[in-house]
């Protein structure tokens, strides 16, 4: 980690937009930024009017640190601004989604069929099932058109929606299920990964057995492996959908009525339900995803994320839809059948934005650039990353075998609990520099801080957002008191959980946690979660877990064991354990290797130094280690470490 922060910060290349690009621009205006510096408030209210209100508000934002509430009074729907705006205009007949399955199958929707479905979706909802608003809906799906139908058919009649990814487990499931209260689980037979099918209802069935909130389920026929359906709690959702053409209008909503929860990673065991609300969290994803990707109607614009992860709600789902642009969506894999898929999807598609993770870069990278070559990519114009630091050597790749050195690369900082986009350049306004995140977005304001509190100037810190910003959570779903000791007791300003350093110019560039929160593959994961699940499996005494840097991933796991006494180490062991944290949290959280050892370096009070163990995995110097009971144990893990 060290010596790529070093190459890091010796990066000095810039690189501008081209002229044909910033003359195209939607934003090409740099006074945007003193516009927003000037009147902060009054430039949000200007981008929340660019939604379509039901009743206007009163007031822009009532401030009672650590809880925002923005547009209060005014009423909006969701559902609305992503489909009912475009009906009267020539967006109706256009491919609001083009959808391919990983078996190759393709399926449009245009705006006005994409609109007929959620509305009919929204009407069984409440007919058949009783949702009403407030409730919370479970939505457990592949990555196929329903997920968007289901998460707007939700938010049209403001039901809550709690969508989870579905690579996680039945014990994952279950504990969302708990936490939110869900009444119904929206889910699939199974879906594709690898060309294997992941059969979701059967994980379902086995999470509802510890899940009485649950009323009912509908089931998305999408790859037609037999399931079981429980009589009286399980419906065919194609079946359902056949018997209704009753269309439900979208609902007033008040801004701040919670339009959504996600659960995210933390420090702790339990995950926590990130609330979003709705005026607010929409005018961001409208204002951020024009205004960063330079999103146009006519554009094809492919987020690879899932719908289960935050980038997937806001710039797969909410912030294009509104733009009213035709958005790309995949089920698969990137390397099924073959390691040039993506690349052949840009070809057949015309993709003009592609928006993926560092991770896929790099194994992109490392697959060879004969794939792209095999295919024509000039639909392309503007390319992005999120989810993690992206190194300089994979920036540099992308811009130039993928970019072929004409598309502009916006490097985007944001977070589950912000919303949106809260740091990147701007494509067309400002110089990219391979590494960096690059500016607050106009009406964001951020800060590197001192642990003081005190803003650095030029240097390295911890990443703070000074001021509140409409789509910024709205709290911990049932646990104020967390959210307000994780995110406000820092500082008091929103403290962020990353370091970054600050250039002179403010330009910023994001290093990564400074928690124990680890980030695999862009996929945020607590340690204390694998701990968890770690201990639970037989013959476990004790478990810390730590993060080490990883090529591919970034970071990877490393699990340090200690096992009861009389159970004997071995590979078998290893891989049983590494299975059973696949199957307790879901495949992202596997760790990579698992060391057995007799003892965890620990102060005298007992407490294991984490620090110590961090150092170990990534083979760097240890620090000061004099407050250490048992350095013996430290000889020992480095032993183990080397002899792999
Ligand atoms: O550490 C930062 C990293 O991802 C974390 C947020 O994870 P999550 O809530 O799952 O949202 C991911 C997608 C927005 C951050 O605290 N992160 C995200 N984007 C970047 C990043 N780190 C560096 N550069 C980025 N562009």
């Amino acid at each position: 980690m060290s010596q790529s922060i070093e190459t890091l910060l010796n990066e000095q290349r810039i690189f501008m937009a081209s002229d044909e690009f910033r003359v195209n621009a939607t934003h090409s205006d740099p006074d945007i930024y003193k516009i927003a510096q000037s009147d902060r408030l009054g430039f949000w209210e200007a981008q929340a009017a660019k939604l379509d209100w039901f009743s206007p508000w009163q007031s822009v934002l009532e401030w009672q640190r650590p809880f925002a509430k923005w547009f209060v009074g005014g009423t909006l729907n969701a559902s609305y601004n992503c489909l009912d705006v475009h009906l009267p205009t020539d967006r109706r007949d256009k491919a609001a989604l083009i959808w391919e399955g990983e078996l190759g199958d393709v399926r449009t929707l245009s705006y006005a069929e994409l609109h007929d479905e959620v509305a009919r979706f929204s009407s069984v909802l409440m007919a058949r099932y009783g949702i009403q608003k407030g409730d919370r809906v479970t939505i457990y799906l592949p990555l196929i058109p329903e997920s968007v139908v289901a998460i707007l058919a939700c938010a049209r009649i403001g039901a809550i929606h709690s969508v989870v990814f579905g690579g996680f487990s039945a014990q994952s499931l279950i504990d969302r299920i708990h936490d939110s209260g869900s009444r119904l689980v929206i889910t699939a037979d199974g879906g594709y990964r690898r060309g294997k099918v992941i059969p979701l209802k059967d994980i379902v069935d086995e999470a509802l057995e510890k899940c009485p909130s649950i009323e009912a389920v509908v089931v998305v026929r999408h790859v037609g492996n037999p399931i079981h359906m429980h009589a009286g709690r399980d419906d065919v959702y194609q079946e359902i959908m056949a018997e209704t053409s009753d269309l439900q209008d979208a609902l007033p909503m008040d801004s701040e009525d919670p339009l959504f929860i996600l659960y995210t990673s933390g420090t702790t065991g339990k995950p926590k339900g990130i609330i979003h609300t709705t005026g607010g969290y929409m005018t961001h994803a409208k204002y951020s995803t024009q205004l960063v990707f330079d999103l146009k109607p006519s554009d094809v614009y492919w987020c690879t994320a899932d719908v289960g992860w935050i980038t997937g709600h806001t710039y797969l789902v909410y912030g294009p839809l509104a733009n009213g642009a035709t958005v790309m969506m995949y089920e698969g894999s990137p390397d099924y059948p073959d390691k040039n898929r993506f690349w052949d999807i840009v070809e057949r598609h015309k993709v003009t934005i592609l928006y993926t993770a560092p991770t896929a870069i790099r194994a992109f990278m490392k697959w060879g650039d004969h794939l792209p070559g095999m295919h024509d990519l000039s639909s392309l114009r503007l390319l992005g990353s999120v989810g993690e630091p992206i190194n300089p050597e994979a920036w540099m790749w992308y811009y130039t075998v993928i970019g072929k050195n004409r598309c502009p690369i916006v490097d985007t900082w944001w977070q589950t609990e912000t919303g949106g986009i809260m740091i990147s350049t701007l494509p067309a306004l400002s110089p990219m520099r391979p590494g960096y995140a690059g500016l607050p977005l106009p009406g964001i304001e951020a800060q590197v801080l001192q642990d003081s509190g005190v803003p650095i100037e030029a240097g390295g810190g911890l990443l703070s957002i000074m001021s509140p910003w409409p789509s910024m959570a709205r709290g911990i779903w049932g646990d104020n008191e967390r959210f307000k000791s994780v995110y406000w007791d820092t500082f008091e300003t929103y403290f962020a959980g990353d370091g970054a350093t600050v250039d002179d110019d403010g330009y910023i560039m994001v290093l990564g946690r400074v928690d124990d929160v680890l980030n695999v593959a862009g996929h945020r994961i607590g340690t204390m979660e694998v701990e968890s699940a770690l201990v639970e499996f037989e013959g476990v005494a004790e478990a810390a877990v730590v993060g080490v840097a990883d090529d591919l991933k970034g970071q990877a796991i490393l699990a340090f064991v200690i096992l009861k006494e009389g159970v004997t180490p071995s590979k078998e062991l290893e891989r049983a354990a590494i299975e059973w944290v696949g199957k307790m949290i879901g495949a992202i959280a596997k760790p990579k290797q698992v060391v057995f050892t007799p003892d965890l370096p620990k102060t005298r009070s007992g407490k294991i130094m984490r620090r110590v163990l961090k150092s170990v995995a990534n083979g760097q110097a240890l620090g000061d280690i004099t407050t250490l009971a048992n350095p013996e144990v430290v000889d020992f893990l480095e032993r183990q470490l080397n002899s792999v």
